[in-house]
C-alpha cells in the first residue's frame, strides 16, 4: 500500500509543477483550492466506496461549500491531479481520470443521460483540459489530449490530438513525443546548413560551367568575312 504521506507530498510537487506562481509549501498547502478539493474528495470517495454514501456526499457537499469545486464522490481520480483556480469545476459520478491530468477553473465534466449508467467522460493520462471547457458524455479522452479553453466536447478525443471550439474540433491530430531521449535522431543544424551550402556550391559551379561554356562557343565561331569593299578601308 502506498504511504498517504508520500501522496500528500506528491500533490505539493504537482502544484510546483503545474502552476509557476506557486512559491513556497506552507503557501501551496493553505492557499490551493483545487488542493483542498482533491484531499477533501479522497475522503469522500473512501467513504462512498465503503457503502457510507451519505457520509461520502456530505463530504463532498462541504467540499463544494469551501472551495467551489464540486466532485461527485463516486468519481474515480488518479495520481498527480491538479485542479487550478478550482472555482466552477464539476466532476460527475461516473467520470474515471488517469493520472498527471490537469484541469482548469470552470471545466464540467458532465453527462447527457438519466439513465443510472457509465455516463460521464472517461479522462486519459497526462490531459490538460482548459478553463471553462465542458466534456459532456461517456466520451473517451486520449492519453496526452489537450482541450482547449471554453470547448465543448461531445465526441471522443484521440489520444494526442488538440480539440478547440463549439463543437469541439481537432486542429493538430497526433503530436509526436519529443525524441528528447533518442540523441541519436535528433536533427543537426550544423550539417543540415553545411549540406545547403555545397549544394547552393555545386548550383553555382554548373551555372557557371554553363556560361564558360556558350562563350567558347562564341569565341570559337570564324570571324565573319567583311566585305570587300571595306576590307582595305
Ligand atoms: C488548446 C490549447 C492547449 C492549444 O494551444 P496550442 O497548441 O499552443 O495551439 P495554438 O495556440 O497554436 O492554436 C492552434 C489553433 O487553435 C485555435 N485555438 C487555440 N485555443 C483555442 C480555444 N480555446 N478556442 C478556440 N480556438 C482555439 C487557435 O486560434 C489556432 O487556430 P488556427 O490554427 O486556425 O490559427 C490552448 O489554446 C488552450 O486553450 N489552453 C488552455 C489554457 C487555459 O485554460 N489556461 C487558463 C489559465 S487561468
Amino acid at each position: 500500500m502506498v504511504n498517504p504521506f508520500s501522496i500528500l507530498k506528491e500533490d505539493v510537487k504537482t502544484a510546483f509543477a503545474r502552476d509557476p506562481a506557486a512559491r513556497n509549501t506552507l503557501e501551496v498547502l493553505f492557499c490551493y483550492p483545487g488542493l483542498h478539493a482533491l484531499w477533501l474528495h479522497r475522503l469522500a470517495h473512501f467513504l462512498w466506496r465503503h457503502k457510507l454514501r451519505l457520509s461520502g456526499r456530505l463530504l463532498s457537499h462541504l467540499n463544494r461549500f469551501l472551495t467551489g469545486v464540486e466532485i461527485h464522490p463516486g468519481a474515480s481520480i488518479g495520481r498527480r491531479f491538479f485542479i487550478d483556480h478550482g472555482m466552477g469545476v464539476v466532476i460527475g459520478e461516473t467520470t474515471e481520470i488517469g493520472d498527471d491530468v490537469l484541469l482548469y477553473q470552470g471545466v464540467v465534466l458532465g453527462g447527457t443521460s438519466l439513465v443510472k449508467a457509465k455516463r460521464h467522460p472517461t479522462i486519459g493520462d497526462n490531459v490538460v483540459i482548459g478553463a471553462g471547457a465542458t466534456l459532456l458524455g461517456p466520451i473517451t479522452v486520449g492519453d496526452g489530449a489537450r482541450i482547449g479553453a471554453g470547448s465543448v466536447v461531445v465526441q471522443s478525443v484521440s489520444p494526442g490530438a488538440t480539440v478547440v471550439g463549439v463543437p469541439g474540433r481537432a486542429v493538430e491530430e497526433e503530436r509526436r513525443p519529443v525524441l528528447d531521449l533518442e540523441h541519436g535522431r535528433l536533427p543537426d543544424p550544423v550539417s543540415e546548413a553545411i549540406r545547403h551550402v555545397l549544394a547552393e556550391q555545386e548550383n553555382l559551379a554548373q551555372r557557371l560551367k554553363r556560361l564558360e561554356e556558350s562563350l567558347k562557343v562564341h569565341q570559337d565561331e570564324p570571324q565573319q568575312e567583311k566585305p570587300d569593299g571595306m576590307a582595305h578601308g
